[in-house]
């Protein structure tokens, strides 16, 4: 019987805390209206002090494992795509198994940046087609709001706190393929462009890098800017290729939430309508590797995307790393 990999169910988690661009003003020189034009973000979420990447990636696959209705003692991987993990080792995933009372799993992180959610969706379905497993959580956790650099105006006001996660089962009998088309791919001569240089084996956190700041989040927003436009048009039209198909038979498309300008000249490029775009960055700011699937499952249980719709997601991030997806939500 042809295995198919299918996503049977989503969940997701943000904190409470609501941070506003006015808040920000408060603690750095910027404006409300300069992080709306330049972004569309109007707020985000910040965890308390004592939350780590795990504390949010437990109710975001709680959430998932019961949208899909499986038990913890069936699933026997689980991935976390994390930039932001709770420390470099024991992985966060590991975490999360023991946390979530998965008896019987392999578990491990992934480190993709804002692709990680398509790079996790990737490794779920290749692990599933070969045989290796039947059901797999990937739950994408990050805590930007540990790592950003008030010092740094520019990169600072984009980031969010948040988690989100998704099962994929082995489905034989479903009537249809639960993934059309997976596309990833990396580019690791533009990595410094998007990082956090200290606190691995490169740049061990010293009292000096902590001084230089070298522990937080450094991007140049210009140069990632330009890559991520011509990128994520790329790996949708990639996607789209390998499927076969053409923008009129998707239904939603949701890309990585990192800045309106950014999806809205992707939407363009596949002339596709506006209705058609998923968009949430306005509540959220970027949430990284959690971002488009906080999307996804905030889009199912709004009543938006429904079972039977094609929904392609694209991602872009540091690595620097792209990807997209084009998936059938099961009915
Ligand atoms: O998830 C990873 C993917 N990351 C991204 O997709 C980020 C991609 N990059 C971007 O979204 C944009 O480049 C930014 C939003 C980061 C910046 O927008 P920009 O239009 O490229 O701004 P800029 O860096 O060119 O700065 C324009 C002006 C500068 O002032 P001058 O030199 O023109 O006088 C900055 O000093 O805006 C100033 N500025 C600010 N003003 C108020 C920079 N940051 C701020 C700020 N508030 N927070």
């Amino acid at each position: 019987m042809v295995r198919n990999p299918v996503i049977v169910g989503t969940g997701s988690y943000v904190p409470e805390n609501v941070v506003t661009n006015c808040d920000l003003e408060e603690r750095v020189d910027t404006s409300d209206e300069w992080i709306r034009t330049r972004s569309g973000i109007c707020e985000r979420r910040f965890c308390s002090d004592d939350k780590s990447a795990s504390d949010l990636a437990v109710p975001a696959g709680r959430a998932a494992l019961e949208d899909a209705g499986i038990s913890p003692d069936a699933i026997d991987l689980v991935i976390v795509p994390t930039a932001t993990p709770d420390m470099a080792f024991p992985s966060t995933a590991c975490a999360l198994q023991d946390r979530l009372g998965i008896s019987s799993a392999a578990a491990f992180d992934i480190s993709a940046a804002c692709s990680g959610f398509i790079y996790g969706l990737s490794l779920a379905h290749s692990q599933i087609k070969a045989g290796v497993v039947e059901n797999v959580l990937v739950v994408a956790s990050e805590l930007y709001s540990r790592v950003l650099n008030w010092e740094d105006r520019t990169t600072c006001v984009l980031f969010g706190d948040g988690a989100a996660g998704v099962v994929v089962s082995n489905q034989p009998d479903s009537p249809t393929n639960g993934f059309d088309s997976l596309y990833i791919k990396a580019d690791g001569e533009n990595r410094n462009i998007l990082t956090l240089p200290a606190g691995g084996s490169a740049v061990p956190l010293t009292p000096e890098s902590v001084e230089k700041n070298e522990h937080m989040l450094a991007m140049d927003g210009r140069a990632v800017y330009r890559i991520a436009v011509r990128k994520m048009k790329s790996s949708a039209l990639r996607a789209l290729n390998r499927a076969d198909m053409g923008p009129d038979e998707i239904d939603w498309v949701i890309c990585h939430q990192a800045n309106t300008r950014i999806i809205e000249s992707v939407r363009k490029r596949l002339d596709m309508p506006k209705e058609k775009m998923i968009i949430n960055l306005d509540k959220y700011g970027n949430t990284s590797a959690a971002s488009i699937g906080i999307a996804l499952d905030e889009a199912r249980r709004e009543g938006k995307i429904r079972a039977g719709d094609k929904v392609m997601m694209v991602a872009f991030g540091g690595g620097l790393t792209w990807g997209a997806a084009i998936v059938n939500l099961p009915g």
